[in-house]
């Protein structure tokens, strides 16, 4: 049978030139696993950024969602996470073929956490960063060799680029701090983790999708529970507020360190502008309109927790 690409996914920006002939090959390939295991799609497919998502049933009947993933380095591992975590706090991994970048999964209900308050969610996620966070695989990249990657390419940054640079030169040495210091590759971390990569389910309330692992720093988790749902961070004006709010309840829930978190915050909000301004450069082009409120809503973030 031939799956359709759902236009939200053939309309995601092609930032790499692997994007567009992934998609091109995805109908031939979703039609192969689905041969290959025998599996009877079930529904229209879901998608997120980087992911086409098919609801399944297996041959025995059993419901499931096959995940096809687009090639690139974050997601690699993908799998060897879910398979480590055995459905405790995340979905289970049924099947996977790395090659193919396909994952058959444990079928979760189609209702996120954006369906939730902010804070409640918050404590959601703080609650699963507890189960999530053990000892990693061996095969997992460390953080502290990220972080010190991304210090040198902030280091790097013109004077000229369009960020305040005490910030950068704060995030750079913020990083390299981290990555020397004890503690930061520890732990298997989602790095992915925020509202639309929780999904109800049935045999408990909520569990993870979608991981992007590294062997890190629980403290690490928080940003993607800051930066997304941004709208309602700005809504009243007191932006400050309303990402304290969210940093308490997803420390205290989560029983992290609260330092820590927040410098993990600066880093990874400067590291986000540090690659959209990367991106722009590399395309030889002025950043959009799009790309200029990202770099707002980075500073606002970085100094808002610090505040
Ligand atoms: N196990 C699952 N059960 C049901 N739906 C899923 C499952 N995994 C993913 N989905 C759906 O597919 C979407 C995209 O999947 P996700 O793993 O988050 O990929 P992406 O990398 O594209 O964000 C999710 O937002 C969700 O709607
Ligand atoms: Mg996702």
């Amino acid at each position: 049978m031939t799956v359709q690409v759902p236009a939200g996914l053939r309309d995601q920006p092609g930032w790499d030139p692997t994007w567009a002939p992934w998609l091109d090959r995805l109908p031939r390939l979703v039609g192969d696993v689905l041969d290959d295991w025998g599996l009877t799609p079930e529904g229209e497919p879901a998608h997120g950024r980087c992911a086409l998502v098919l609801p399944v049933r297996t041959a025995d009947g059993a419901p499931a969602a096959l995940k096809l993933g687009w090639p690139h380095e974050e997601a690699r591992w993908e799998h060897l996470a879910l398979q480590h975590w055995h459905g405790h706090g995340a979905v289970r991994l049924l099947r996977a073929d790395p090659a193919r970048w396909a994952l058959l999964l444990e079928r979760a209900r189609p209702v996120d956490l954006t369906t939730v308050d902010d804070v409640t969610a918050c404590q959601v996620v703080g609650g699963l960063y507890r189960r999530l966070h053990r000892p990693p695989p061996p095969q997992l990249p460390r953080l502290s060799h990220l972080a010190r990657g991304w210090a040198d390419r902030l280091q790097g940054l013109p004077n000229d680029a369009p960020l305040p640079r005490r910030l950068v030169e704060q995030a750079a040495s913020l990083a390299r701090d981290l990555a020397d210091g004890p503690g930061v590759d520890t732990h298997l971390v989602h790095t992915d983790l925020h509202y639309e990569n929780v999904l109800a389910a049935g045999r408990e309330p909520w569990l993870a999708i979608d991981p992007k692992p590294c062997a890190g720093d629980p403290a690490f988790e928080p940003a993607p529970m800051l930066w997304n749902r941004w709208p309602e961070v700005v809504a009243d004006g007191r932006p400050r507020t309303a990402l304290h709010r969210r940093l308490w309840a997803l420390v205290d829930a989560g029983g992290l360190d609260e330092d820590r978190a927040r410098a993990w915050v600066v880093v990874r909000e400067m590291t986000n502008a540090l690659w959209c301004i990367e991106a722009a450069t590399r395309a030889r082009r002025p950043l959009t309109t799009a790309d200029r409120a990202l770099l707002t809503r980075t500073v606002t973030l970085a100094k808002g927790v610090q505040d």
